[in-house]
């Protein structure tokens, strides 16, 4: 049921079970009066539901929450203009987050810190960020390596817009607008990855599939499933971030051994 179904999809489906639910219970006659109870039974069903189609655990606050709190605000009487700006506030900071499961969450300092030490020393780098958000790892990693080329590609209007912003006097910076995988990744030296474990055997396939030899894909807190990485490097920072460093075979060292597919 979890591969089968898109994430979306359960969620409509869990709320339609709550208020099937409520409308059963409801009609029965079991339930006090007054709309809270009817509320709660759908929330609680809906909740249950999420469990029965293993939706991931988040989702079981989020259903506990939803009719509850669109019952709450509605009594606040708030005019229907300022929902329709929160979503698409919302809209251009996570734009297609409900489909890649990728959020919006940033690299601190420590951890450029800790990337800036894995770019070739002997040599100007290039990197490339997929998902580069803010620009929150491309900005201080330019100030400590003002030598290397810094990539950045992000597919969210609203991150990319103050991304440009915030690096515009940084000219090592180049940033665009899109779809990671639809890029080639064959040019860089390191490409870092800070997303969710969801797209992480994807983005395994294609730096197999397109990084040379001897490069780096660096993922910052999601290891790849199956797959030993080369070393973790520890940041000595709060959240005690992990660098899962890889060294993903590339076309000519698949070619050498053999290796076929992918
Ligand atoms: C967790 S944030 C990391 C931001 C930044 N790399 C950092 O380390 O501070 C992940 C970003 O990846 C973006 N993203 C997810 N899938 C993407 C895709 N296929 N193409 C481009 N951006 C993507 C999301 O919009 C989000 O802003």
């Amino acid at each position: 049921m979890r591969s089968s179904l898109p994430p979306a999809l359960k969620a409509l489906l869990a709320q339609l079970a709550g208020a099937a639910l409520a409308f059963g219970v409801g009609r029965s006659g079991l339930l006090p009066a007054g709309i809270w109870p009817l509320v709660t039974v759908q929330a609680a069903g809906a909740t249950l539901a999420a469990i029965l189609l293993r939706s991931a655990p988040w989702w079981r606050w989020i259903h506990l929450g939803f009719l509850p709190l669109v019952v709450a605000a509605l009594q606040f009487r708030i005019a229907p203009g300022w929902y329709l700006a929160a979503f698409v506030g919302l809209a251009l900071v996570f734009w297609s987050s409900f489909r890649t499961q990728v959020p919006l969450f940033l690299s601190n300092r420590r951890t450029a810190a800790a990337v800036a030490d894995l770019l070739p020393r002997d040599r100007p780098g290039r990197l490339l960020d997929l998902g580069s958000g803010t620009g929150s790892l491309l900005r201080p990693l330019a100030r400590l390596r003002p030598d290397c080329r810094l990539e950045g590609i992000e597919a969210a209007p609203a991150p990319y817009a103050l991304s440009r912003l915030l690096s515009r006097r940084q000219p090592t910076v180049s940033l665009a607008r899109g779809d990671f995988f639809q890029i080639p990744w064959c040019d860089y030296d390191l490409v870092y990855a800070f997303l969710s474990p969801v797209p992480m055997t994807r983005v395994w396939d294609k730096a197999c599939a397109e990084m040379r030899p001897g490069t780096l894909l660096v993922s910052n807190s999601f290891p790849v499933e199956g797959v030993e990485p080369e070393t973790v490097v520890e940041v000595n920072d709060r959240r005690h971030t992990r660098l899962y460093c890889y060294l993903p075979a590339g076309p000519a060292y698949r070619q050498k051994s053999g290796i076929t597919g992918g």
